[in-house]
């Protein structure tokens, strides 16, 4: 039984195709790491109810083929979504998977950079080969995604969206890998916004607080204290992957289209706020 202020609100989860149109992205390919499982796989789907055909990037072959397949049913509008397996460390991967989607799909006009390792361990509880996978899979592997898509992306004035974190912006403890890792993401999506925004093409970083269903928030959740954590959120609640496939529509779509080099942060003003809460006020 909760004992909050009644007079909290949490604000509703969305739906961007409440606001946007559903065939805003028809005719459309989008090209995304990580996308068998978590935000990713949010984002895709977001992507697919809006008219984008997809392709998915993951390690996983069975889950990414199982992935892709749920993706068709649950978008539900003849939209399609194909497994292209691969490793984002290795380049060769991501050339396959590249040609793949050229060949299905014949061309690439959305990217989202998704893939990501992370476990949490203290700094000096991690082994050099430690911190250089996740450097490998986030930071390398997003370098890698793009490189394999810019040519692509530059002939349709395309849009790339990586996933980044809110943790570096200030610092948590055991995550100096992962924060080191989203740190560098940013910093390329600015490279990638400057070089090639003269050919049309933008990018920018979408960071995400705590979205429940998702191995981050399952790892940083203490068992039964999702309240806590939720008080402690301005908008009084965890956030849903909806929250964050919303944002990738926006930044993919034409509304965003002097949106480039920055980052949009989907974490209902957590990181503003350190906690905890006062007493809340009688007024
Ligand atoms: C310390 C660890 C470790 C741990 C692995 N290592 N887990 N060190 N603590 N808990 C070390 C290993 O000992 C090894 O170093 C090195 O990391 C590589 O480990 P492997 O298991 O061989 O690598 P691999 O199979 O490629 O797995 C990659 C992984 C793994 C990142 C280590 O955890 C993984 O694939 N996870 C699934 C994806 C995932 O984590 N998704 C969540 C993303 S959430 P040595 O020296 O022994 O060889 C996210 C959000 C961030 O990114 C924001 C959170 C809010």
């Amino acid at each position: 039984m909760s004992d909050r202020d009644p007079r909290i609100f949490q604000t509703p989860v969305a739906d961007s195709t409440t606001v946007f149109s559903k065939d805003l992205f028809k005719g459309k390919v989008l090209f995304c790491t990580g996308g068998g499982s978590g935000i990713c796989y949010g984002m895709v789907l977001q992507m697919m109810k809006h008219g984008a055909n997809a392709a998915i990037v993951g390690r996983k072959v069975e889950r990414l083929t199982a992935a892709a397949k749920q993706q068709e049913k649950d978008a539900g509008n003849g939209t399609r979504c194909i497994a292209t397996p691969g490793d984002v460390r290795k380049y060769a991967d991501l050339e396959a998977a590249v040609a793949k989607t050229m060949e299905t799909f014949g061309r690439i006009d959305y990217v989202i950079c998704g893939a990501a390792g992370n476990f949490m361990a203290p700094i000096d509880g991690v082994s050099p080969n430690g911190f250089m996978t996740v450097q490998q899979i986030d930071l390398q592997g997003t370098y890698n995604t793009v490189k394999a898509t810019i040519n692509e992306v530059k002939r349709n004035h395309g849009v790339y969206t990586h996933v980044g974190a809110t943790l570096h912006y200030t610092a948590i403890p055991w995550q100096a890998a992962a924060s080191a890792a989203k740190a560098g993401i940013d910093a390329l999506s600015q490279s990638i916004a400057v070089e090639y925004g003269p050919f049309g093409v933008r990018s920018n970083v979408i960071a995400p607080g705590m979205m429940k269903g998702t191995e981050g928030a399952d790892r940083l959740t203490p068992k039964g204290g999702e309240e806590i954590v939720e008080s402690r959120i301005p908008q009084q609640r965890i956030g849903d992957i909806h929250d964050c496939a919303n944002a990738a529509v926006y930044l993919f779509s034409p509304a965003a289209s002097y949106v480039s080099g920055t980052k949009l942060v989907v974490d209902g003003g957590a990181q503003h706020f350190p906690g905890p809460w006062l007493p809340y006020p009688d007024s």
